[in-house]
């Protein structure tokens, strides 16, 4: 039986279904999680607080490819992660800022996170915002960000976080997606050496928009910035005028908790939906099992809250727990590459979770920093976002946690709310550069090109989930049919995560990368078809394809080749470069630039006019022959031309 809101006095981490201890202990409740989900899910609800209990655990519709997990159920994701904390120890810090600059903290109890989060929701309400209405957040990593997600939960309205390093452009296409009339922003964003003008973007961003109403500003520096009479307010200002108090909404368990935009293979950036239970409950157990959080824990994730690592183990997860988390306001490496060690050593942090990428950048750093830190606090650490190669493993394992804590290498995704394919620390022995095997309740399954089940080990295929899990994704915001589509339409009642993926003969997952267009550049996703779409916006490009090729830091880099227009004239081949990179920029965001455009006479495609993708990854990487079959190309000779031009311009 669910609880309810009264049990409040015991620690949610003592609630739910018990932590394994060895591998028995994993196997037998994993088993237990796919022969019994309804009662594993049951019990798992019992960490949440609940102002009515649900009277289902899972109802699903594979036809209208819709899943509802604790139908009847009333609650509060605002209520769970502060309220309840606040009413029985209200001095514990739930939130650290470790601003930019180091050695600066600002710690927020339970008690005071309670009065900014009310008092934030108290002006979204001011300013119009109700249940059910999108709220743009297009912000930095400053308290006012966790408030200002948490007072939309609190009021029942769903928050659209937009990477604060996405353009003008990238911005407006967001907020006009998702119908916000409200767009909560800062002044300008400190980060490392530079200073982000942000209001400035999101003046940009909606210029000309009447749909946005109100934009509220955060103060975080003192730099004034034009305020539009009637639309523009400060935001502290605005707090001033109100009390703390904010009554709860009590919303539905399927109720839409956020959307999140990320980039699919094709087309427009996709409003991935999280509902408010579900996802509670997955934020939370994950972040329990695979941090083994303990109540007194400083969690420290480095991941921005514009990305889904940040919204689940930033805020929800640990916050829903009861547990300390940290929100890094510089990069890993300002002023140098000892920063995340020294903020380590600071707050006593017990885990680090964080990407490849900037683990690779740290390296690339030295280890002398390292000597400036004991990091003795350390019981975890995570890696998410990429593949982790084995060396950056062993670096992060050996130097970092000294051998004496556990990494995790954590596979999961925006649509999957929360960690799918990871070890249990000091439970699941480890293989570095695998995500191991699969979290409770989740059951994986690798498929060939015809959707036949491949079983057994040492096996390759693409990888997809056979039932619903209570984090996964309800629907595209306002595109159900394109929900379908995307995710149910390659493998008829799979989930298709997008991935390829090798299981050897211990069962151990694999992830080798994505099987469609999608790029993971610096653990972040981007479309080609994005890109392109950006590159063709310039007035000279005829047409372009961007492809992914490693790279050393990134992981993967961008490479584009473009056809230029036959009436052009190039007069300096560099200027057309820098404004062409400038276009990305300015379609998309700084992330998105392209590390090498190359202006190529032709790109190849086949008699039906599909190009060819393959040989133009193999150009990017740097092979120059053995690209098979090409007799398909219209054009066969254009894989030379096009090799002679890259090669002409390296
Ligand atoms: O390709 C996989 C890769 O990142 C994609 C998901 O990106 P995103 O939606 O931004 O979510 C990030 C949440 C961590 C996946 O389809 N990916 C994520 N984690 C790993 C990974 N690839 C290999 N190993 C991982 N641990």
């Amino acid at each position: 039986m669910v609880g309810t809101m009264m049990d409040l006095e015991s620690s949610p981490l003592e609630r739910g279904n018990p932590r394994a201890r060895s591998m028995e202990e994993y196997r037998a409740l994993y088993r237990q999680s796919l022969a019994e989900p309804e009662r594993f899910w049951s019990e798992q609800a019992r960490t949440l607080s609940w102002f009515h209990p649900p009277y289902s655990i899972l109802d699903v519709d594979l036809e209208e490819v819709d899943f509802s997990w604790y139908m009847g159920g009333r609650l509060n994701a605002s209520f769970n992660c502060v309220d309840r904390h606040a009413a029985v120890k209200p001095g514990k810090p739930a939130l650290v800022w470790a601003k930019n600059e180091p050695g600066e903290y600002k710690v927020y109890t339970f008690r005071e996170l309670k009065h900014h989060v009310g008092r934030v929701a108290n002006v979204l309400k001011a300013h119009g915002v109700r249940k059910g209405d999108r709220v743009c957040l297009y912000m930095p990593m400053i308290p006012e960000t966790v408030f200002a997600m948490l007072a939309c939960a609190r009021i029942g309205a769903v928050h659209s976080v937009v990477f604060a390093g996405f353009s003008a452009e990238a911005l407006r296409e967001r907020i006009l997606d998702a119908g916000s009339e409200v767009l909560v922003t800062a002044n300008e964003a400190p980060r490392g050496p530079k200073k982000v003008a942000l209001k400035a973007i999101a003046d940009a961003a909606i210029e000309g928009l009447s749909q946005v109403r109100s934009v509220l500003v955060a103060r975080r520096t003192d730099a004034e910035v034009p305020m539009r009479p009637g639309r523009d307010h400060w935001l502290d200002e605005e707090m001033g005028k109100h009390r703390s108090t904010c009554p709860i909404t009590w919303v539905a368990s399927e109720d839409p908790l956020f959307v999140l935009y990320t980039s699919g293979s094709t087309g427009k950036p996709k409003g991935v939906m999280h509902t408010t239970a579900g996802y509670l409950v997955y934020a939370a157990m994950t972040h329990a099992h695979v941090f083994d959080a303990q109540p007194d824990d400083v969690h420290f994730c480095t991941a921005d809250i514009g990305w889904i690592t940040g919204h689940s183990y930033v805020v929800y997860g640990p916050l829903a727990n009861g547990v300390t988390t940290v929100l890094l306001e510089s990069t890993p490496n300002y002023p140098d590459a000892g920063r995340l060690w020294e903020i380590v050593d600071d707050l006593k942090a017990a885990t680090v979770y964080t990407a490849p990428t900037a683990l690779r950048a740290l390296i690339a750093a030295g280890d002398e920093v390292l000597s400036r830190s004991i990091r003795a606090s350390l019981r975890v650490l995570g890696s998410a976002g990429e593949p982790i190669s084995p060396e950056v493993w062993q670096w992060f394992n050996d130097k970092v946690g000294s051998g004496r804590a556990a990494v995790v290498d954590t596979w999961w995704q925006t649509e999957t709310g929360g960690v799918m394919i990871t070890p249990l620390p000091g439970v699941t022995p480890c293989k570095p550069g695998s995500a191991t095997l699969p979290f409770y309740g989740v059951d994986l399954a690798l498929l060939d090109d015809e959707g036949r089940v491949i079983d057994g080990g040492d096996v390759n295929g693409n990888l997809c989930v056979t039932r619903p899990w209570p984090g996964q994704t309800r629907t595209l915001y306002g595109n159900h049919r394109r929900f379908r589509e995307t995710y149910f339409n390659r493998f008829p009642s799979f989930y298709f995560t997008g991935d390829g993926c090798r299981r050897d003969e211990d069962g151990y997952y694999w992830i080798t990368g994505r099987v469609d267009d999608v790029l993971n550049v610096s653990g972040h996703r981007l479309g080609t078809a994005e890109v392109e779409s950006a590159l063709s916006r310039h007035d000279v490009v005829a047409e372009s394809a961007v492809v992914g090729f490693p790279h050393p830091i990134k992981g993967t880099g961008i490479f584009a080749y473009v056809v230029l227009r036959p009436d052009v004239h190039v007069e300096s081949k560099e200027q057309l470069i820098g404004a062409l990179k400038e276009q990305v920029r300015h379609m998309i965001g700084p992330i998105a630039t392209p590390d090498r455009i190359h202006m190529v006479p032709g790109l190849p495609k086949t008699r039906s006019g599909k190009i060819m993708r393959r040989i133009l990854r193999g150009i990017a990487a740097g092979e120059r022959e053995g690209f098979g079959d090409t007799s398909t190309l219209a054009e066969p000779t254009i894989v030379e031309a096009i090799i002679d031009r890259v090669a002409s311009q390296e």
